[in-house]
């Protein structure tokens, strides 16, 4: 029997296999497996061309090239009807409005988070990340607060055991940052941190916070300054008047407070800046030298600042909102407003 023989043979049988595939005896996927698999009556026939005359040859491996182009275009043809017929057996109604998808939205806390970052970032500052728990000698030793130190009361500790703790200020991190790296030193350490504080409007048992440190050679009080304002204005608008308050913290000598001028134009300024038009958003100083001892620096040839920012108070100020515990409930309709 010629190859042209078995390319006719080839032909009807495909027409017999449609019929059942019409009366669903067969499935289409069995079909094109059947004739255009890598194994199957095509494949075969360009395997015995081989065999055919010379001259020959041209006109048989055509008529192969158009059978197996009359069967791919049938099968194809086939299975777009059939994807039709399917919708159309689910009876769908067009008018109904779409399905609507909720795409998420990113958290009022991490997107303050995402924009201190990006404007220290854009100063050489990088960062870093520090335990949530961590012992007593890193959250208050080593920063300068022996045990019954007086600023201890400063922030009521959550204790896990009797030197492990939550930390309750991200500057603990500076400890140990400080205690694997050797000046100079530029870094921020974001993060949440705990305090046994009861809860209300104003004040939960966690936030988050966002420490600064910076260790050089001579460093002085207006670079650190210098540093604070153009952080103030990149976030709160280029008009953004700031006033240092002196202040005291243990691991800073001097200290100070940063406030922002927000303004007394309505009755909630008035309230949450309780009647002078100041907010305070930092604290900040000169890195006391106790610490720097603590982590076997050399005192006489680093220095450097730091500094502490509270996000929540800053979220609730950005976006007007009026009660921190909003935060943390994980209400979708209010976190959904934040695109
Ligand atoms: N750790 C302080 C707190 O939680 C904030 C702070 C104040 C951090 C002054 C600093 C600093 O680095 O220099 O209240």
């Amino acid at each position: 029997m010629s190859i042209i023989d078995d390319i006719s043979k080839i032909k009807s049988n495909f027409k017999s296999d449609l019929d059942l595939l019409n009366l669903k005896k067969i499935n289409s996927d069995d079909i094109k497996y059947k004739y255009l698999g890598r194994k199957g009556l095509v494949s075969n026939l360009y395997s015995l061309l081989s065999s055919v005359d010379n001259a020959e040859k041209p006109l048989v491996g055509k008529k192969i090239n158009q059978l197996k182009l009359d069967i791919s275009d049938k099968l194809n043809s086939l299975s777009k009807t059939r994807k039709l017929d399917t919708n159309k057996s689910l009876d769908l109604d067009y008018s109904l409005p779409g399905i609507s998808y909720n795409p998420g939205s990113i958290h009022p806390l991490t997107l303050i988070i995402q924009e201190i970052k990006d404007i220290f970032n854009k100063i050489g500052f990088s960062n870093i990340y520090g335990s949530e728990v961590d012992t007593d000698y890193y959250n208050f030793e080593a920063l300068n607060i022996p045990k019954h130190h007086p600023a201890r009361d400063m922030q009521d500790t959550f204790y896990l055991n009797n030197h492990s703790l939550l930390r309750t200020h991200t500057s603990s991190s500076q400890v140990h940052f400080m205690e694997n790296n050797n000046p100079p030193i530029r870094i921020l350490s974001p993060g949440r941190v705990y305090r046994n504080e009861d809860i209300s409007v104003r004040s939960y048992c966690l936030f988050h916070q966002i420490e600064g440190l910076y260790v050089d050679k001579n460093v002085s009080f207006s670079d650190l300054k210098g540093t604070l304002e153009y952080f103030a204005k990149q976030f709160f608008g280029p008009k953004t008047k700031i006033r240092f308050r002196p202040s005291y913290f243990p691991f800073t000598e001097p200290s100070a407070e940063m406030d922002v001028y927000w303004g007394l134009n309505s009755d909630s300024d008035y309230r949450i800046t309780k009647g002078t038009g100041w907010l305070e958003i930092l604290g900040c100083g000169m890195v006391n030298p106790q610490v720097f001892k603590s982590v076997d620096y050399d005192v006489k040839k680093w220095n450097g600042y730091a500094f502490g920012l509270g996000i929540e108070r800053i979220a609730m100020l950005k976006y007007g909102i009026d009660d921190i515990r909003l935060l943390y409930d994980g209400n979708i309709n209010f976190l959904g407003q934040f695109k």
